[in-house]
């Protein structure tokens, strides 16, 4: 019965920490920049660079409130942390360099266009730890760097079924091309 109770409790406690209003209100300064609604143009993990970036928002979000921690700054980071476009870095860059160079780019134009603080800043640039050579200083960094891995990882799950599908979409129609 106790652990009845404990269990029910946990799960009360993390539904009310996902609040769709407050959430949107975080974002509203965002869908509102023109500049960072093109990163809805970048593709990014077989995706776009604005649903990857919505995603680990929403995801700080939900773990950063559930453990206590400045969520507003932790949020606004994780919406911030891949704010760069691909014409910001020469065609043939590495990926690995751009890895590493990116969340510099994303810093830069975070500055530009919002009034971001000192722990969003941390965040924004640390964020592709152990990558970069410093770590985030604080939790909601932290926070945002494991969240950015973990929708990375399914990301990038997600696009292997696609690539294998359109792989043999394109196998069948070469068949049916010689089989004419
Ligand atoms: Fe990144
Ligand atoms: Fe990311």
């Amino acid at each position: 019965m106790i652990k009845n109770i404990v269990i029910e409790e946990s799960i009360s406690k993390d539904l009310l920490v996902v609040d769709e209003y407050e959430f949107e209100d975080i974002a509203a300064e965002f869908i509102n920049c023109e500049e960072y609604m093109n990163l809805s143009l970048e593709s990014h993990h077989g995706t776009q660079r604005l649903k990857h970036s919505f995603k680990v928002a929403k995801g700080t979000y939900i773990i950063a409130k559930s453990l206590g921690l400045d969520y507003k700054s932790a949020t606004r980071a994780a919406f911030l942390h891949d704010f760069f476009f691909n014409d910001n870095f020469p065609e043939d860059i590495k990926s690995i360099k751009r890895s590493k160079e990116h969340p510099k780019q994303a810093l830069l134009n975070s500055q530009k266009y919002f009034n971001i603080n000192e722990k969003e800043a941390d965040a924004i640039l640390n964020h592709m730890y152990p990558l970069t050579p410093t770590r985030p200083k604080t939790l909601e960094g932290t926070t945002l760097s494991l969240v950015d891995k973990g929708v990375a990882i399914q990301e990038y799950i997600l696009s292997l079924g696609t690539r294998k599908t359109k792989n043999t979409i394109n196998q069948l129609n070469k068949k049916l091309i010689k089989s004419r």
